[in-house]
Parts: C-alpha cells; sequence; structure tokens
C-alpha cells in the first residue's frame, strides 16, 4: 500500500505533534486521537467528545517497548499477553508512570495501554513519535463510529483531520483487562475473547462494570457505565431465538426495526431489519453491529428491537454493546 509515502498520515502525524486532534482507523473503532504527553491537547479531546473527565483514556502505542515509559509495573503476566495479542483488540491496564498526565488517566493511578493492529494507525503511531491517547471517535455515550463516514457524520469539523483506512476489520471496541498481583480481571469485554485468554493465562475474574445489571459499578473502570453506545432511537433488547414472535412490538402507528443476528423467521412486522451475520458468524456479527446500528438509527423508526447473540466467544462483547444501547 505504500502507507511511508502517505502524505495524509504524515499530515495527521504533525498535527498530533502540534497538539491537534486527529481521527484515525483501528482495527477495532476509530479513534479520537491526541498526543497523550500533550494535556492541553487532551484536553480537546475531551471537550470535542463531550466525554465526562472522570472517563479515562486509552494510550495507544506502536509496539510492546513503549511500555516501559509509561507504566511503572509490567508483571510477567501481562507480558505474556502482550506477545500473544499485540498488536491487536486488548487492553492492558497497569500502574502508570509520572509521565502520563493525570488527565488521560482521570486521575486513577492506572493507565490502559494498547498497540493496535491496523497499517494506519501503526504507521500513524510510527510517524508521530508520540504515544495516541485516543477514545472511540463517537459523542459520548452515543453509536461507537467503524468507518470514516461515521466519524465524519458525528464529529466532522471540529476535529483537524479524519483518516479513512476502510471500515474497522473488528469492529468492536478491545478487550480491556487489569493485570495485578492479584490476578487478570476483565473490565469490558471486546475483540479479545475471554476464551483465547484464558487458554494464555488460566481462568480470569470478571469485574462487576463489565455486568450493567450490577449495582454502582464505577469505581475501578469509570467509562463502562450502564448507559452507552446508544442510538438515538430507543432500543430494546430480546432473547436470542427465545422466540420468533415480537407480538405487539410492531402496529401501523408504530415504525419498528429489526436488528438481528442471523436470517430471522419472522420479519413480517417489522419496517428494516439489519442482519448482522446471515451465516450466524460472530466474527462477521461484531464487524457489522454498529453500522447496522448506524442504519437503523437513521431509518426514521420509533423503535429497535435487537436480538441477543449466544453468550460465548465475541457474542459476549456484542450483547454487552447492545444491552448498554438498551438502557436508555
Ligand atoms: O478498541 C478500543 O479500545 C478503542 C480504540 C480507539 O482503540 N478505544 C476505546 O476507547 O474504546 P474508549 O475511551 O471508548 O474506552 C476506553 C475504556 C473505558 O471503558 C475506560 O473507562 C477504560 O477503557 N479505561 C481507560 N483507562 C482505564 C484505567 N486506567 N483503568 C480502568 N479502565 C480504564
Ligand atoms: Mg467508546
Amino acid at each position: 500500500m505504500g502507507c511511508d509515502s502517505n502524505p495524509e498520515i504524515a499530515r495527521a502525524a504533525a498535527l498530533l505533534r502540534a497538539g491537534g486532534v486527529v481521527a484515525f482507523p483501528t482495527e477495532t473503532v476509530y479513534g479520537l486521537g491526541a498526543n497523550a504527553l500533550d494535556e492541553r491537547a487532551v484536553a480537546r479531546v475531551f471537550e470535542i467528545k463531550g466525554r465526562p473527565r472522570f472517563d479515562p483514556l486509552i494510550v495507544h502505542l506502536s509496539g510492546v517497548e513503549g511500555v516501559s515509559r509509561l507504566a511503572a509495573e509490567f508483571p510477567p503476566t501481562a507480558q505474556k499477553l502482550a506477545e500473544e495479542f499485540w498488536p491487536g483488540p486488548l487492553t492492558l491496564v497497569l500502574p502508570k508512570t509520572p509521565a502520563v498526565p493525570d488527565l488521560v488517566t482521570a486521575g486513577l493511578a492506572t493507565v490502559a495501554l494498547r498497540v493496535p493492529d491496523h497499517p494506519m494507525a501503526q504507521e500513524l503511531l510510527r510517524a508521530a513519535r508520540v504515544p495516541i491517547a485516543a477514545p472511540s471517535a463517537n459523542p459520548f455515550g452515543r453509536v461507537s463510529p467503524t468507518t470514516a463516514d461515521h466519524v465524519r457524520e458525528q464529529l466532522g469539523g471540529q476535529v483537524e483531520l479524519v483518516l479513512d483506512g476502510g471500515p474497522c476489520r473488528v469492529g468492536v471496541e478491545s478487550t480491556v483487562l487489569a493485570v495485578t498481583a492479584a490476578g487478570v480481571s476483565v473490565m469490558r469485554f471486546g475483540g479479545t475473547t475471554l476464551e483465547d485468554i484464558e487458554a494464555v493465562v488460566g481462568k480470569v475474574a470478571m469485574k462487576p462494570e463489565h455486568n450493567p445489571a450490577a449495582p454502582s459499578a464505577g469505581l475501578a473502570s469509570p467509562g463502562t457505565l450502564p448507559q452507552h453506545y446508544a442510538p438515538r432511537t430507543p432500543l430494546i433488547v430480546r432473547e436470542f431465538e427465545a422466540t420468533g414472535n415480537f407480538a405487539g412490538v410492531g402496529t401501523p402507528a408504530r415504525r419498528v426495526g429489526l436488528l438481528a443476528f442471523r436470517s430471522p423467521r419472522d420479519v413480517a412486522q417489522f419496517d428494516r431489519v439489519e442482519v448482522l451475520s446471515p451465516a450466524g458468524d460472530l466474527r462477521e456479527a461484531a464487524a457489522n453491529v454498529f453500522a447496522a446500528m448506524h442504519r437503523l438509527d437513521a431509518a426514521g423508526l420509533d423503535l429497535i428491537v435487537a436480538e441477543l447473540l449466544p453468550e460465548q466467544g465475541l457474542g459476549r462483547a456484542i450483547n454487552d454493546r447492545l444491552r448498554r444501547a438498551a438502557h436508555a
């Protein structure tokens, strides 16, 4: 692809070094990036996104060699996970060094780090030569962007540059893991599956934070709020294949859309249907879920009914997003 000579990436890198804010693709979702070591630039990310300052950002690195500057400890288990899953959709929460501004970590003693697996993100990180703090490039609480158009529609005009790297391959955010002497715990389900993680480090703990039904999560991973990833259209979830019968959901006066996992049985009462994966493949479903939510949200519906997926593999991450989207 000759990324090295991409003038847009060089421009984006120069903007970042000068304190600018740039949207860029990763394999999970698009990020809204600033130089992680520049507090004023990071402050603009919070402003543009409308994000509360208690919600810390993930810092992106071009490779594992960047960890030592930002993390005070890199336990063997974390190193093993990094070796196995970086570059890729895994974020490791580690004790921070003073080099990381408090604004990035929302005052926490830890920093969230990840090495993205997207050629444009990699090229940008190498050209900028600074770590990039980046949340997903959507307004706070809204549906995450998996194309450059999603970013332009939601935040265009507010960012200096949107790098277009095509649709995101994974489609859901990274899995966030806290690694301490006490062990590994999941703070957010995402693009690296629990099964794959446990194959490397054995059983891991679940933080109540990942569970929207848990009482007052908030503290350890402040960003995992019950309501998140929400379209403007009201959304409800239904158990996967619990019943083909959504009786009463649609009426002539109400336009209802269906977000289905695979080819649904009974669609007559729906005004619009999005199928995440006709063959029932969880990877394909993850890659499609946010784009399908964006389309349904733009269709002028009164209600979206989302079918939950099997609670395994990437299904956990997708269901987490659907449940939070429904929590409006
Ligand atoms: O795939 C991704 O992770 C994308 C791409 C752009 O890399 N980024 C992303 O960022 O999803 P964001 O800001 O939307 O979500 C970051 C999550 C939040 O739930 C936040 O609370 C958590 O990571 N987080 C960040 N720093 C943390 C820390 N020090 N301790 C615990 N949780 C942290
Ligand atoms: Mg987000």
